[in-house]
């Protein structure tokens, strides 16, 4: 079988929008037969929450769409990333700007905005951080990170 596509999903904290789309990544892959063709993982420019769970309305947002982000831990993004991985797609373009100025020498990865890599029209091209918002910045959230996923599915060839 053809080695997986390697998908880092970077947003800043790595506690609500990137998990949630690699909960939703994830999701609508194995909906589409595609669970073994890529790999998706998830981390943050910022390294505050290394080692915590998704913030709890991340993860009661995911619940309620079947999604259960409980197991997955905050990690931030390391110079290994950039070559273990196929694509880095970012959540915003903040850390658009922050994934292609850490690029070490010798990267690989290609770096993108995740909704552009996923052919998601957004109003400024990016998600925004729901972080210091309300539940309701997290139902968009997720909208969006399910479209991307949607997307990802269209563009990977699912069945
Ligand atoms: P995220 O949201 O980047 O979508 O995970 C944030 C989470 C935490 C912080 C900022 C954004 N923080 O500053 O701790």
């Amino acid at each position: 079988m053809a080695e997986p596509l390697r998908l880092l999903v970077v947003c800043l904290g790595n506690i609500c929008r990137s998990p949630m789309a690699e909960g939703a990544l994830r999701h609508r892959l194995a909906e589409a037969g595609l669970e073994h063709a890529v790999a998706v993982d998830s981390a943050g420019t910022g390294g505050w929450h290394v080692g915590e769970p998704p913030d709890r309305r991340a993860i009661a947002t995911a619940a309620r769409h079947g999604v259960d982000l409980r197991p997955l831990r905050g990690r931030q993004l390391h110079r290994d990333d950039y070559t273990r991985f196929d694509w880095l797609l970012c959540a915003d373009l903040q850390n658009l700007a922050d994934v292609r100025a850490r690029r070490p020498p010798g990267a690989t990865a290609q770096i993108a905005l995740l909704t552009d890599w996923a052919g998601v029209m957004t109003g400024d091209g990016a998600i925004p951080d729901p972080y210091t918002g309300g539940d309701d910045h997290f139902e968009e959230v997720w909208a969006v990170v399910d479209a991307a996923a949607l997307g990802a599915v269209r563009r990977l060839g699912g069945r």
